[in-house]
């Protein structure tokens, strides 16, 4: 049950029978032999199975194997003669569970398209590109626990449902059980959402973080680690509807500290993943993004520029020329301006920090020249932005005058406010959102193919 291709092929030769169960990758056959390439999805290469047909009785099931199909072989381990890998399994005895015919299994051994393979993302798990993804995305996740329980931080778990818009740009995608054909009014208009289910309006979260403060600021140093909603209408590259995001969030803590964590956490990670996930990074620098494994080391190795907003518009403004949306202080940075700041001016990962409160959350600290908020950034190259976080505001007057400023009302946010009432205290935290990690780490363009069932605008399939 345990015996999986990657172990098998670890080892030298044994004496013992051994089981192997996987799916089959290619079949070739000459006169004598009859090879199976196996996968079992625990590592990019397969185990090659070798069929004497010449002692080998059962034709007729040999004829029903072909790529895709699962099979359980039984049989030793011998040195392969090839030399292509050291063991292959010699086979006794074989059973075919299910077959795969060759004239309709959509997965035929050529390389496809990541386009086509998003149609049918039930089986893509089954090509070298998303086996390897979904390894990776394992290998980081665990990596992400372990630094965070290495250094006391507790894992929280925050809600999905959630009431408050944490980021209050009503990005929401809403949760209701009223029916829609007959939506519940209320007399002065608008829909009566206390015949809702939770007897309020109620949409799925776009962030853990208010929650998490509330953990913070009880256990000090806290993370989350869910899935993310956001109903933005982007159609982008690195934007998806359903993602995943981590975001920690410490107590005593100001932008600095932020930042020191925000850069050794993803060096962490990206070490994590070179020292674990050799193979799948070669795989990833060899046909997806040349050299991405040296990107990675390259990050490991930089310590990551500081620069302010201010700083930052006004190396971008020099420049103004070469983008599609010129930049003026007060605009939001695009992808374009993100990259040529770390490809262009830094060559490297850039923290860009106090942008202006206009293009800002609600919850970030003012800085005394009332105009920024001590927000960050964190830029790398070829994606833009990969984590965004800042400083808290703790002080509960300018807490509440800028949420009335935006529109928000403080009493739909009384809780969040109380811990400004109740032990306030400086606290920061970020967010890193999971699938660009992933994508970053990969070299995969599109974000969609680093996630096993894309969520987007028009795309909810599977
Ligand atoms: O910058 P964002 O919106 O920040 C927050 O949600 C804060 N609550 C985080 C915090 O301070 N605790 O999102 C954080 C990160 C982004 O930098 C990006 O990596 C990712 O989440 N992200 C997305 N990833 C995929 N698709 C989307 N639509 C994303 N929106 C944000
Ligand atoms: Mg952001």
């Amino acid at each position: 049950m345990y015996n999986r291709i990657s172990q098998l092929l670890k080892k030298t030769v044994t004496d013992e029978l051994v089981t192997v169960e996987g799916w089959v990758r290619t079949k070739r056959e000459s006169k004598t032999v009859c090879f199976l390439e196996l996968n079992d999805g625990s590592s990019l290469k397969g185990l090659q199975a070798v069929i004497d047909l010449e002692t080998f009785a059962d034709k007729p099931l040999l004829a029903k194997i072909s790529t895709g199909a699962a099979v359980s072989c039984q049989g030793k381990l011998i040195p392969s003669p090839g030399g292509k890998q050291a063991v292959e399994l010699a086979v006794d005895s074989l059973t075919l569970h299910g077959e795969a015919p060759a004239e309709s299994y959509p997965l035929q051994k050529k390389r496809h398209t990541l386009e086509y393979l998003r149609e049918i993302a039930h089986l893509r798990p089954r090509t070298n590109t998303l086996g390897a993804v979904a390894r990776v995305r394992h290998a980081v996740s665990y990596a992400i626990h372990t630094f965070f329980n290495e250094r006391g931080f507790y894992y929280v778990h925050t809600p999905i449902i959630s009431t408050a818009d944490a980021e209050g740009a009503g990005e929401q995608f809403q949760v209701t059980t009223l029916d829609l054909n007959n939506v519940p009014l209320l007399e002065e208009g608008g829909v009566d959402f206390s015949k809702d289910f939770f007897g309020q309006k109620a949409a799925l979260t776009v962030s853990g973080q208010l929650q998490g403060e509330a953990y913070a600021l009880a256990l000090k140093n806290i993370y989350t680690f869910g899935p993310t909603f956001r109903a933005e209408n982007s159609n982008t590259r690195r934007h998806l509807s359903e993602f995943w995001m981590i975001e920690p969030e410490m107590a005593f803590c100001t932008l600095e500290g932020n930042m020191a964590l925000a850069e050794e956490f993803l060096k962490y990670i990206f070490s994590y993943v070179l020292e674990n996930c050799a193979e799948d990074m070669e795989f990833f620098s060899t046909w997806i993004e040349k050299g991405v494994a040296e990107t990675l080391q390259k990050v490991i190795d930089s310590p990551f520029v500081e620069m302010s907003y201010t700083d930052a518009v006004t190396e971008l403004i020099k420049n103004n020329a070469k983008f599609a949306f010129p930049v003026k202080w007060g605009s939001d940075l695009q992808t374009e301006h993100e990259r040529f700041l770390t490809e262009e001016v830094h060559n490297g990962p850039v923290i860009v920090t106090d942008y202006p409160k206009e293009i800002k959350a609600f919850y970030m600290k003012l800085n005394p020249d009332e105009k920024t908020v001590r927000a960050m950034d964190v830029l790398v190259p070829r994606l833009g932005e990969i984590i965004g976080g800042s400083e808290r505001e703790s002080r509960l007057d300018l807490l509440t005058e800028r949420m009335v400023t935006l529109g928000l009302k403080p009493e739909d946010y009384w809780w969040y406010l109380d811990l400004r009432r109740y032990g306030s205290v400086p606290h920061s935290g970020f967010g890193l959102g999971f699938d660009r990690a992933i994508q970053y780490i990969t070299g995969i363009q599109n974000i969609r193919d680093v996630i096993p069932f894309p969520r987007a605008v028009k795309q909810a399939d599977f």
